[in-house]
């Protein structure tokens, strides 16, 4: 049904790959960022420690193929995007995330992230529907995905805790054409 993509996928701004277990320094030195943290769920701590950045590449190792791929710009892991393959139902549907280290914002690098990371999750497993959810507030990422061709299908009301706080998420979603 699926093929899995050859590594790495290329861009223009970046290229995404496996995780390695030689990209520890530099996936804590990016992840270490409470301003990163604040828009994921919390299975992505802050602080970002060396014990969390061992145990997210040994999980990363394991999928095949890898739902976890790393975002690299001038040779060095500074970011991930991840795929969850749906069940039952939903198997041709996959949720989809990201995050960039700060020092690499603003220079359209997501975007082009978001959009390798599209077409490997339809390669990869199959999917035709791939969505994101987004604390509504985050303007910058919800620009991404709209720059990678994702459409906003509407409001998930008070459905994400975070800090005590709860808050509106949208539903962005990209379906095969
Ligand atoms: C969201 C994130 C991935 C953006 O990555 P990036 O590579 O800097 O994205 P871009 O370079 O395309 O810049 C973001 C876009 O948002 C725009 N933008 C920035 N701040 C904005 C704001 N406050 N309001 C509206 N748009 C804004 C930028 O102008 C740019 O759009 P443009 O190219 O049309 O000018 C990165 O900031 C990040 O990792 N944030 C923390 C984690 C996160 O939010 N992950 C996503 C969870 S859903």
């Amino acid at each position: 049904m699926s093929a899995v993509p050859e590594f790495p996928l290329q861009g223009v701004r970046c290229q995404l790959r496996r995780w390695l277990p030689d990209d520890l320094p530099s996936l804590v030195r990016h992840a270490n960022n409470p301003a990163v943290a604040a828009q994921l769920r919390d299975v992505f701590p802050h602080p970002y420690t060396v014990s969390d950045g061992r145990a997210f590449i040994e999980y990363a190792a394991g999928g095949m193929p890898p739902t976890a791929l790393a975002i690299v710009v001038d040779g060095a892991a500074c970011g991930g995007t991840g795929v969850i393959p749906g069940r039952g139902n939903e198997r041709r549907t996959a949720e989809i995330g990201y995050w960039l280290g700060e020092t690499c914002w603003g220079r359209g690098i997501a975007p082009e992230a978001l959009a390798l990371t599209t077409r490997y999750a339809v390669e990869a497993f199959g999917v035709a529907r791939l969505e994101a959810f987004v604390i509504a507030s985050n303007a910058r990422s919800r620009r991404v995905l709209e720059k990678a061709g994702y459409v906003n299908e509407g409001l998930r009301r008070q459905s994400f805790l975070k800090h005590g706080v709860l808050h509106d998420q949208c539903c962005y979603a990209w379906v095969t054409p």
